[in-house]
């Protein structure tokens, strides 16, 4: 047998062993260990390696997964219930959703790096805003189901909280009533009041129903407009394409799934959700929104709007707690309907909506029974007792019904569905279909009005629309160009074997409530899994629904309530967060109907114990939690890390760990032996799902057994309190997870003391340049540090957003930008960066300092240097005239690697961010902007 020369660690990994031995060297440390051991305080250390498999290699791991996924059944899907077989264009396939350039794109709050992708979100919010006829969409929620309860979020502001009650028209999909009713019961909202009174905060209307058919709620509707009670729509994006808009119906804000327009079902995610609003709602909406603004010269660009907004997530106020949501998954939906237009988009929904009517009126011929006269693509038929029995004959024929209950089961056509499918699903019920069915759908048709702009118009050649992806991705500044050193986001590789899986039909093509039997191979991945991440994080049991971290966070927070509850200690209610938390903690804690207390920190960047002490003392009666990310997110390991948890729990409180930071700990120390009673981990940071472009995420929990009770279940495993759309959330993205624990096994351990390494290496390159705001024992940080830039400002006026957009001159991603102290910036390396990478940031960061200090002594003036002016265009930089004090080649070569690098351009100059917010319409920007700004 011949053995592989480097192990998949030494892919992983960026710095070989003689770059470790230079990095340490520069630190002042005789090996690894030492360092580690000056960094990691020893009460905390794991002292045996992790239980992990050995490591495999790529091709080892691969067959493992494939032989345990070839365990899954694929039928064809007829199940439906917001879930459908699709086509991925293969376009989009190869040259957006397997492509690094698109899914390894950081979330675009630098404005100037990310053009592309954010004109991809706009195409999603003007694709959203034309379907649904309302003027705001953001761009994508995490699915259906929490897409509807952040609807209810919604009308339950605009109501000041004033209002509690939701009421029904038509049948909710079941997992959606599931989460509506979880999100429900700690805010004491009432779903599905009877009638509608001046109390009713909004009345949803599902459109269709779970049964797939369009009732009349014309009543409802008014009704809900007489006392002022907000009409939300939850739809399916496609049917919206041949019949009135939401909007004209009444909605006030309309939501839905995505998944159909192009994104394989998974098994249940990822998915982008959408959400759509009238304009007055517009400040309220969750999640993320592209505004069209102007840069320095007064050409168009986009920006994330009201992002002051969406980076704080408003704390206590918050608007919604998502941060990470579906970016890469909106992007394909948006792309899928670039590429068929709306002519195309309406062809499938016809052919959809003809299957329908053709199986409905054969059955009605034969004297079927089936449930309502006005559908989209789903018939439901009553058949006495015989429902399992006729999905079992299905079963036969390699095709999945869904079973509603003993009496009924209902049969869903897609753009996979074929006239041979409707055949044998009619012979089924021993009928013939009807050929020539005529539409049943509800309102109006819709004629050629919609989407005109052109983008959806100019890409039906492969050639274009291979053009256009390409052309948006080189806007693009992601990891396959260049490190993106953002701290707490953890940006390391995700690598090719890792992805793979990903797109296997066994995977891909799995419907979430496809036969258990049907699922036992990535069933038996995820326990698997789950079973490694409760051994790296010390915890008894993990589950995978939460769809991102924030989502853990609500999860860990609910689970926590519910074992409150269930000790008779309900009033427990009050939740302690440090200062420097992350947004959404606060933003969770309010959801979990609980109360934040701030908890100070020290000027040292810990929690301040005496400050905790007291307030755990002051609220010990109603202590909930306290909510704790570790190492902090000032980049350090608290000493007081065990004694913090003992605190909370001598108060009756639980500890709420926030992995956000895990990539310090993994092998190392584990947040179930420090004291945490529940953790979440962000799969997508230190467990290398990629960021997509501001997600998908998965943010499974861990926690200790009493709370094991209280976790999430789902209606379709035969229990409730679901916090996402499926139960196993963004279970397609799993592997990815799988087979970087099933490649490091133990060996994990070494890529946190690389990633510590690295961060320290940073700090004793740029210690000298910039102050380091916060340090640890013996001066050491753990795997990320915040660079103060404040005395820059205070010396020369260069302030931290000219570093920023200077480094993209430089041809880098920015760090995190004055998070979590304003004017700092927080960098983290990671171990997947070669120590050459490492270097040219710090050269670029202390240059940068160098140029400051040009502007400080007056060599160049405050408003004209290349700090002030960054980043540099092309159009710039080749324009006839030079008026800068600083050369053409200072401008966009600082580096001076023109020779050997591959230059990164940035498509704008800087963006204005205000015009940003004040342009929040969606609608694709006329082409004539573009020829103009082009000339
Ligand atoms: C410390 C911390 N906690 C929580 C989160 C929320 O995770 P997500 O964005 O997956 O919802 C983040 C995200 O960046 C974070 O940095």
């Amino acid at each position: 047998m011949t053995t592989a020369p480097y192990a998949f660690t030494d892919r992983h990994i960026g710095p070989g062993d003689d770059d470790v031995r230079a990095m340490l060297d520069r630190i002042g440390v005789a090996s690894l260990d030492e360092l580690i051991d000056q960094a990691v305080p020893k009460s905390i250390r794991l002292e045996r390696a992790l239980n992990l498999p050995a490591p495999a290699s790529e091709a080892q791991a691969l067959d493992e997964l494939s032989t345990t996924m070839s365990r899954n059944i694929v039928m064809k899907s007829f199940i439906g219930a917001g879930y459908h077989g699709v086509q991925v264009p293969p376009v989009i396939q190869r040259n957006l959703f397997e492509n690094p350039a698109w899914y390894t794109a950081y979330t675009p709050y630098q404005a100037e790096i990310s053009q592309g992708r954010l004109e991809m979100l706009f195409n999603f919010q003007t694709l959203v805003a034309e379907l649904t006829g309302l003027p705001v969409a953001s761009a994508s929620l995490l699915d259906e189901a929490t897409a509807a309860a952040e609807a209810v979020g919604i009308a339950i502001r605009h109501h000041r909280d004033k209002r509690n009650k939701i009421a029904l028209a038509g049948v909710p999909l079941p997992q959606t009533l599931d989460v509506l009713h979880t999100r429900a019961e700690p805010l004491d909202i009432e779903i599905n009041s009877d009638g509608i009174d001046d109390t009713t905060a909004a009345l949803i209307v599902s459109w269709p129903d779970a049964n797939g058919v369009y009732g009349d709620h014309k009543a409802a509707i008014e009704k809900a407009k007489s006392v002022d009670a907000l009409v939300i729509f939850v739809c399916d994006p496609l049917s919206l394409t041949i019949t009135s808009s939401p909007a004209s119906l009444g909605a006030d804000i309309a939501v839905g799934s995505m998944q159909r327009f192009g994104v394989p079902m998974g098994f249940g995610g990822p998915h982008a959700a959408y959400c759509a609003v009238s304009e007055k709602l517009t400040r309220l909406m969750p999640g993320r929104l592209v505004g069209q603004s102007v840069d320095a010269h007064g050409r168009p660009g986009f920006r994330l709007a009201l992002q002051t907004r969406e980076q704080h997530i408003r704390r206590d106020k918050a608007t919604s707690n998502i941060c990470t949501a579906q970016a890469l998954l909106a992007n394909m939906a948006a792309a899928y309907a670039v590429w068929h237009g709306p002519a195309g988009l309406q062809g499938i929904a016809s052919q959809i909506h003809a299957l329908a009517n053709g199986l409905a009126e054969g059955l009605s011929a034969a004297g079927v029974a089936v449930l309502g006269t006005s559908r989209f693509d789903t018939v439901t038929v009553e058949v006495k007792g015989k429902a399992q029995a006729i999905a079992s004959e299905a079963e036969k024929g390699n095709r999945l019904l869904r079973v509603i209950d003993a009496d009924h089961v209902s049969i869903a056509f897609d753009e996979t569905s074929t006239e041979a499918d409707l055949e044998a699903i009619a012979a089924l019920f021993g009928a013939k279909a009807k050929a020539s069915a005529t539409s049943t759908m509800p309102g109006k048709p819709r004629g050629r009005e919609f989407l005109t702009q052109a983008v959806f118009h100019e890409n039906r050649s492969e050639t274009d629309m291979m053009r256009y992806l390409r052309m948006l991705a080189d806007k693009d500044l992601a990891l396959d160009r260049a490190m993106i050193p953002l701290g707490s986001c953890t940006m390391k590789l995700n690598a090719a074997a890792e992805m793979m899986p990903v797109s296997w039909p066994n995977v891909a093509n799995l419907h979430p409530f496809a036969p258990k039997a049907h699922s036992l191979g990535i069933r038996d991945m995820i326990a698997e899994l789950e079973g490694w991440l409760a051994e790296i994080t010390g915890f008894d049991a993990v589950t995978m629904q939460p769809n991102a971290g924030s989502q853990g966070e609500y999860a860990g927070l609910l689970a926590i309530r519910g074992y409150h509850k269930s000790r008779g200690e309900e009033h427990r209610n009050i939740c302690l967060i440090p200062s420097s938390a992350h947004g959404t903690n606060p933003a969770s804690a309010a959801m979990a109907g609980m109360s934040v207390v701030v908890v100070r920190c020290t000027d040292d960047g810990n929690i301040d114990i005496n400050d905790l002490k007291a307030k755990a003392e002051k609220h010990s009666a109603n202590l909930a939690a306290l909510m704790f990310t570790y190492p902090s997110t000032h980049g350090v390991f608290e000493e007081g890390a065990k004694e913090i948890c003992t605190i909370v729990h001598e108060h009756g409180g639980q500890v709420y760990f926030d992995g956000a930071n895990l990539n310090a700990l993994v092998g190392l120390a584990r947040p179930g032996d420090i004291g945490a009673d529940v953790c979440h981990m962000n799969l997508h940071k230190t467990f290398c799902i990629p960021h997509g472009g501001g997600g998908p995420g998965v943010g499974p929990i861990g926690v200790k057994a009493h709370l094991v009770p209280h976790l999430p279940g789902h209606v379709s495993e035969g229990s409730n309190r679901a916090v996402s759309a499926a139960p196993f959330g963004s279970a397609s993205i799993l592997p990815i997870t799988w087979m970087y624990i099933r490649m490091m096994g133990p060996e994990l351990k070494k890529a946190t003391e690389i990633a510590i390494l690295s961060a320290n290496y940073l700090v004793a390159r740029l210690g000298n340049h910039y102050s380091v705001l916060y340090r640890g024992r013996g001066g050491r940080v753990a795997h990320e540090c915040i660079l103060d830039t404040r005395i820059l400002k205070d010396r020369s006026g260069i302030t931290v957003d000219d570093i920023a957009k200077r480094l993209i001159d430089y041809g880098f991603h920015a760090p995190t930008m004055s998070f979590p102290v304003a004017g700092t910036l927080m960098i983290e390396p990671t171990e997947s960066e070669p120590k050459a990478e490492v270097d040219r940031l710090c050269a670029a960061l202390i240059a940068i300092a160098d140029e400051a200090t040009k502007v400080e002594k007056g060599e160049w003036p405050a408003h004209d240097n290349p700090l002030v002016n960054a980043p540099h265009t092309t159009v710039e930089v080749l324009a006839g005239e030079w008026t800068h004090p600083y050369s053409r080649m200072e401008a966009a070569f600082p580096a001076g690697e023109f020779s050997s690098m591959v230059k990164y351009w940035p498509p704008v100059s800087r963006i204005d961010n205000v015009a940003g917010d004040r342009n929040l319409v969606c609608s694709c920007p006329p082409m004539s902007d573009y020829s103009e700004a082009a000339e």
